[in-house]
């Protein structure tokens, strides 16, 4: 249960954070939006009307002003540069979004009542090339490949070393593949709603390198539910968020062309370069601490997927 009265979701115009602040709207929590429209679109949170939405940079002076007078109970910092690609062209702007202003946010939510600090970290990039199959919260093989996943590893340690004697808690939530209704069919993420736009257009999908590369995918929804339960306990959680389920790209392609009864071949092409071969994650640890599973299979997942796509 929402037991808080007020939230501040940060990426709250992007596509994870549209999801959650919907659910929280729906429960009547009083939310407080920021958002720099990086990649997030105002459109995501037009039906629900809030009162409070910020459209600038998190760690602006100016909103750090309007947070503290929000002064929120808990805080979902979901706002990021979310693409691996670009973190790899533009460090300096991943380092800025993904860990200069995530600080800044934390040293100005220690001025307020806020009681939690719940962050959405990267299970897919922050334990570098996995060896144990699937990935547990302790099984690190080595440092990220990308910019996107070391500031997402970095800033679990911040978090973790400011947060240590303070009454604000935390849980970091280590997602794998998140897919779903509103994810950017033209963005660099989601590979998901990628090739369905493409299926559905009858456009040739192209993979990087040989398909076999495997990956856990979560429906969104699943994803909320485990943000939402993460801060029904003020204990200090590390959790993977996955669904243990491997799939490889090749597999992916193949259930998604039955649904959309799409008979062509994909294209296939160069592997592109810091790419994991595999990647999915052990949620025990989340079963067993928050009491959360995934409620969405691929195929359940999947017919949502095609069926706001259709509409
Ligand atoms: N989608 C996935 O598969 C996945 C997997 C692991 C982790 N995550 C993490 O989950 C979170 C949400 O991801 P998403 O898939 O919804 O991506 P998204 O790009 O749709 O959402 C991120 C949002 O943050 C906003 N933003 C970026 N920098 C900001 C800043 N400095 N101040 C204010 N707003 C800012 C963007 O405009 C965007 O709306 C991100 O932290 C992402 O790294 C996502």
């Amino acid at each position: 249960m929402m037991n808080y009265k007020k939230a501040l979701v940060t990426g709250g115009a992007g596509f994870i954070g549209a999801h959650l602040t919907e659910k929280l709207h729906q429960n009547n929590i009083e939310v407080l939006v920021v958002d720099n429209l990086l990649t997030g679109k105002k459109e995501n949170l037009l039906s629900l009307d809030l009162e409070n939405t910020i459209y600038g940079d998190v760690g602006s002076e100016e909103t750090l002003k309007i947070i503290k007078n929000f002064n929120p109970d808990v805080c979902f910092h979901l706002a990021a540069q979310s693409s691996v690609v670009i973190s790899v062209e533009d460090p300096l702007l991943d380092f800025e979004h993904n860990l200069l202003q995530p600080v800044q946010l934390i040293k100005t939510l220690l001025e307020t009542d806020c009681k939690q600090f719940i962050f959405t970290s990267s299970g897919g990039t922050i334990f570098g090339e996995p060896e144990v199959i699937p990935t547990s919260e302790d099984d690190y093989a080595g440092e990220p490949a990308s910019p996107y996943g070391l500031a997402k590893k970095k800033l679990n340690e911040l978090i973790e070393v400011m947060l240590q004697n303070e009454t604000m808690s935390y849980s970091i939530l280590n997602l794998s593949n998140v897919y779903g209704p509103r994810q950017d069919p033209h963005g660099e993420a989601g590979v998901m709603s990628i090739f369905t736009g493409k299926l559905m257009n009858n456009e040739t999908p192209t993979i990087y390198g040989d398909g076999k590369q495997t990956r856990d995918y979560i429906y969104v929804l699943d994803v909320v539910d485990a943000l939402i339960k993460s801060a029904e306990t003020d204990d200090n959680l590390f959790l993977n968020i996955g669904t243990g389920v491997e799939t490889s790209v090749n597999e992916l392609v193949s259930i998604l062309s039955q649904k959309i009864s799409w008979d062509g071949e994909p294209e296939y092409a160069p592997k592109r370069e810091g790419e994991l071969l595999r990647s999915v994650l052990n949620n025990e640890r989340a079963k067993s601490q928050i009491g959360w599973e995934p409620k969405y299979t691929l195929d359940t997942g999947l017919d949502e997927l095609i069926s706001w796509f259709s509409k």
